[in-house]
């Protein structure tokens, strides 16, 4: 079967998303799938061959055509980070299509790309967050009801974005506008989060051989000032998996992750970040098209839970096309 593993994509997290799809073009088991690359950028959509020819791919029918054979594909699997890969706009192409793709559907991933709604439809169940303030592009900052409502220090967020692009922590209300202008660059909704002090873990929630499983946890201590762009992909972070921790908070972080993974009926994979405070694990996020390099936490979690690359991503694609 014809497997086009997407990479690139729209925003800033371009370059590692190039770098997951690598990852996933060298692993999937070509005994059984014949991987193709397609880079998929605003100017073009294209699939690349081991040479570094490029070949346009007619979006009508999501196909190519190399030496005047039409090429049509039996699954995507998708590798882009960040739009339109992580935010359901490629699934609903492909939903419309009837091309099975690997990640979530089309409303999950908008829903998990909008920190903000993730959030808000998650605490009826019961799943805790930092207190927020919000912004959109055009309304009046007023540093002083930011201030009164999350604190300081804060953390301003692009409310759609990946890899820690367009992220500040705030220590005084006069670097709030600043650092809401460098969030704007990202995205035109704003987030901003009271500072929760505790321990960061990320949890891997997938689903294996047709099962839901919650993979080892990972705490993350940064030597930065938070888990910046510099702390998760310049090796200016510690990463330990499995993460030490009490067992009842393990449990509890565990739980809590596969309870967001089952409430919004989510497939594929999923990785939640949680800081945990006064024993309470705090949800930041969760990402459905997380960084799959070989350093990256899922693969890293997975090995640990005995399954490699290749089992990791072959799996993935075989659910897809169930
Ligand atoms: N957004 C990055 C790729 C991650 O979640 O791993
Ligand atoms: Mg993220």
């Amino acid at each position: 079967k014809n497997i086009a593993i997407l990479m690139g994509g729209y925003s800033s997290e371009f370059e590692i998303s190039l770098k997951s799809g690598n990852v996933v073009y060298q692993n999937l088991d070509r005994s059984r799938y014949n991987p193709y690359r397609v880079h998929i950028f605003r100017d073009k959509w294209v699939y690349v061959d081991d040479s570094g020819a490029e070949f346009p791919i007619d979006r009508n029918d999501f196909s190519t055509q190399k030496d005047g054979h039409k090429i049509t594909f039996d699954a995507v699997f998708n590798a882009i980070h960040g739009t339109p890969g992580e935010d359901g706009l490629l699934q609903s192409y492909f939903q419309l299509l009837e091309i099975p793709h690997n990640t979530c559907d089309a409303y999950q991933s908008a829903l998990t790309f909008n920190k903000r709604d993730l959030l808000s439809v998650l605490k009826p169940y019961g799943i805790k967050c930092a207190e927020s303030y919000y912004l959109n592009k055009g309304d009046h900052i007023d540093t002083e009801a930011i201030v009164s409502k999350v604190g300081l220090p804060c953390f301003v967020k692009p409310n759609k974005s990946g890899s820690s692009f367009g992220i500040s922590k705030v220590k005084s209300a006069d670097e709030l506008p600043i650092a809401i202008e460098v969030a704007y660059k990202e995205d035109n909704e704003i987030i901003i989060e009271r500072f929760l002090d505790g321990r960061e873990v990320s949890v891997g929630v997938i689903n294996y051989q047709g099962e839901v499983i919650v993979l080892p946890i990972t705490e993350i201590i940064s030597e930065n000032d938070f888990f910046d762009y510099e702390a998760k992909y310049l090796g200016k972070s510690q990463e330990i998996t499995p993460a030490q921790l009490p067992d009842a908070i393990a449990e509890k972080v565990r739980q809590t992750a596969k309870r967001a993974y089952e409430v919004l009926q989510m497939k594929g994979f999923s990785r939640s970040e949680f800081i945990i405070v006064n024993d309470e694990p705090f949800m930041l996020e969760m990402n459905t098209v997380p960084g799959l390099t070989a350093e990256s936490l899922i693969p890293q979690q997975a090995q640990i839970a005995g399954i490699s690359l290749e089992e990791l991503f072959t799996n993935s694609i075989e659910l897809s096309l169930k």
